[in-house]
């Protein structure tokens, strides 16, 4: 596998996911595949640098131009600083850090290094089309700097089918980056039996039987498909920590850690690992896990300790406790402030973060009780402890308060903390969104949570704000997602998912981007640039969310799917369970009323301007009625249509919908790579088929219920 950068013996279109650098002409035209002339830069790279990661961007490149262009550049080391003009005009990409390689830095004018700064980085093609510069301040912005040209040219290949040796024939190029986000995590679930929490795409590639996997060539791959889409941290274990897993921290398997860390080191990325709070008591035989004593945080600094000398640069711990029956600071009366900061202690010296997790509710909860409200139960936890976690301490927030259903409110933590660090949590692996055998495209979901206003200071406060860490000024702050990977040959189980990996990825560095342009990217990449391709596929990506919605659960209620797995509709899943997990459904009505004026008090956890959108039932948006509100099925919505006809609409147009999903990917039929277009096909002849399944299940109860008949009158049991 020499010719290429991939390490993993598997291949083909589906593996190389969107570093398959399609060139200009698809050969399905009919046309032989054709290049763009290359570019008179792109024959020679010099280098004056050594590093691990400067070595990995020079790989990428020489690789990745060789694909596009047809033939590999050449890489000239050179460890002098040299001032020979001769060899300074030869026509080469240069590439280096402003330390390391004065040629790169002279390339800049000092206020265009400024603009820049760690992983931001600059590429320049000089006016004669000769030269092209690529430098930044770190090495990890050197490789963020080559996927990005990389992308660049790939996507001005299906621009210009007559490009010259300038990019797009006229200009050279001059791009600017700096990453939004500082960290840009992802977060395995997986288990050391292989078996992967919530995951859709096969077994685990970390994992097998127990043992850390040997084939490192997949793991690698994977770091390097993050780390194009920007991604520089990871967690590699399920955030439910298990016996054995909580053996990550001891010689057991430190020595495999450590060696899954440097596959990583090599692509920009840090290694986490989840910690179990109770590991003095389960790995280190004490009697306790409380915060406070001296024991064990004796026993945290010491294991600690053996973690670094392991793996120098590793990342930190990211801990769920007293969430879902894991252990935490509540067992001896402590607060999650004494907790997270204890772990802070034993990893500040060597510079690590404890990502303390705020997924804190109360899951045995009795159906009966109607005041309790799991939507609050973060906020109340959280809240009061502002300003006490030590300043290496960072708090995770999921985007909604309930866990990632297809539609909830933001949480309002978001905007109620303004001394803690703090970053967002995704979920990209599809859990309540049709676990990658359905299409749901998640960047739009994403965007629209960012692009929510907190009002906390005032107009302007986008969450997006306080995920990047701007508005409250904190020093640590980012993303985080659970990642929706697994062995499958696709990565991904449904092939399209793949966008939501590179769609997070490229979010996470830059929230502006618009779903429809990252849908678009992602799309060129993956197939080229038929343009036929790209409206269907993008077409399907950009709908698929809606359609989803539109036939599962209405109106932000949430839910509504088999209890454990949460697959497939059943409206009652839920509803007798200990989860706090409700829709209140009767004869009359339905919704959960989290008002002030009578139900749980939630509105009140968001700042006044949402909180007296949401209390009130003229402004609250239809979108999230049932989530706020109990309402009668009669209800008028803002849409002029009543809460029960809004269901049997949505849900037979979801149905419909999801059929032309399929219809629209068989027009591909020959276009598109023929692994994947089976498999997607497949997929969304599944879908097509489940979404009736959804739409009959839920009218059909709702109209049991309501005793309410359809105005058109369609067929409903
Ligand atoms: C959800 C999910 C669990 C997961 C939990 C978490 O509840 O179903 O599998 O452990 O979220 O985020 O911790």
């Amino acid at each position: 596998m020499s010719q290429t950068t991939v390490q993993s013996g598997l291949s083909g279109p589906q593996y190389e996911a969107w570093l398959g650098y399609h060139v200009a002409l698809p050969e399905a035209k009919g046309a032989t595949r054709t290049r763009t002339a290359a570019p008179l830069w792109s024959r020679h790279i010099d280098v004056k640098e050594q590093h691990l990661v400067i070595d990995t961007a020079l790989t990428e490149l020489k690789q990745g131009l060789g694909k596009l262009y047809g033939e590999q550049p050449v890489i000239r080391h050179s460890q002098t600083q040299s001032t020979d003009s001769d060899e300074q005009r030869k026509p080469s990409i240069r590439v280096g850090t402003w330390a390391g390689n004065n040629q790169v830095t002279s390339a800049f004018t000092e206020a265009e290094r400024a603009a820049v700064q760690g992983e931001g980085f600059i590429i320049r093609e000089h006016e004669s089309l000769q030269e092209m510069v690529i430098g930044s301040e770190t090495p990890q912005g050197v490789l963020y700097a080559v996927f990005h040209l990389l992308r660049e040219l790939t996507l001005k290949q299906g621009k210009s089918e007559e490009a010259g040796p300038a990019l797009d024939g006229v200009k050279p190029l001059f791009i600017t980056e700096q990453p939004v986000n500082q960290l840009r995590m992802i977060n395995q679930w997986d288990n050391v039996d292989g078996s992967i929490e919530r995951g859709y795409a096969g077994r685990s590639i970390f994992y097998e039987n127990g043992e850390f996997t040997q084939d490192l060539g997949r793991i690698r791959d994977y770091a390097r498909l993050l780390a194009s889409t920007g991604i520089n941290a990871i967690s590699i274990n399920n955030v439910n920590v298990h016996k054995q897993e909580s053996l990550f921290l001891t010689e057991r398997y430190l020595g495999d850690v450590a060696k899954v860390a440097a596959e990583f080191r090599a692509y920009g990325i840090r290694l986490f690992l989840c910690a179990n709070y109770a590991s003095p008591i389960e790995v280190g035989g004490l009697q306790t896990a409380d915060p406070l004593d001296d024991q064990v945080r004796e026993w945290w600094n010491v294991q600690t300790a053996k973690v670094y000398a392991a793996i120098p640069d590793f990342g930190g711990y990211v801990i769920k406790a007293d969430s879902e029956n894991r252990p935490g600071p509540f067992t001896y009366n402590r607060d999650h402030a004494d907790g997270a900061n204890m772990l802070a202690e034993a990893l500040r010296p060597f510079g690590g973060l404890v990502i303390w997790r705020c997924f804190v509710y109360d899951c045995k909860q009795d159906w009966r009780d109607r005041t309790t409200d799991r939507a609050r139960a973060a906020y109340d936890h959280f809240k009061p402890l502002d300003g006490r976690f030590a300043d290496n301490v960072i708090l995770q927030i999921k985007n909604g308060p309930m866990d990632f259903q297809v539609r909830e409110a933001v949480s309002p933590l978001f905007g109620a903390m303004e001394n803690t660090n703090q970053v967002i949590e995704f979920q990209i692996t599809q859990e309540y969104t049709g676990q990658q055998r359905h299409l749901a495209y998640l960047v739009p979901q994403w965007k629209e949570i960012l692009d929510f206003d907190t009002y906390a200071k005032g107009k302007g406060s986008e969450i997006k704000r306080i995920a990047d860490g701007s508005l409250f000024q904190r020093q640590y702050s980012g993303f985080a997602a659970v990642s929706n990977i697994g062995a499958d040959a696709s990565w991904t189980g449904h092939p399209l998912a793949q966008a939501n990996l590179y769609g997070y990825g490229r979010l996470g560095w830059n929230p502006e981007l618009s779903a429809e342009a990252i849908a678009d990217e992602w799309v060129r990449l993956t197939f080229g640039h038929d343009e036929q391709v790209v409206e269907r596929v993008t077409g399907m990506l950009l709908s698929s969310l809606d359609i989803y919605e539109n036939y599962t659960a209405p109106l932000g209620v949430g839910w509504m799917v088999n209890p454990d797995h949460h697959y497939g509709p059943n409206v009652d899943g839920y509803e007798y369970s200990k989860w706090g997990t409700y829709h209140f459904a009767d004869c009359h009505g339905i919704g959960v009323d989290r008002t002030v004026k009578s139900g749980t008090g939630y509105t009140s956890q968001y700042h006044a301007e949402n909180a007296a959108r949401y209390e009130s039932l003229e402004t609250c948006p239809d979108e999230l009625i049932l989530f706020f509100h109990h309402v009668p099925y009669t209800h008028v919505l803002h849409s002029g249509k009543t809460v029960i006809q809004h269901i049997y609409d949505t849900h037979f147009e979801g149905a419909a919908q999801a059929e032309a999903l399929l219809e629209t990917w068989r027009e591909l039929e020959g276009k598109v790579d023929p692994v994947i277009f089976n498999k997607v096909a497949t997929l969304q002849e599944e879908q097509a088929d489940h979404a009736k399944e959804w739409r009959d299940m839920i009218n059909t109860y709702f109209y049991r219920k309501s005793g309410i008949q359809d105005e058109q009158a369609r067929k409903i049991y």
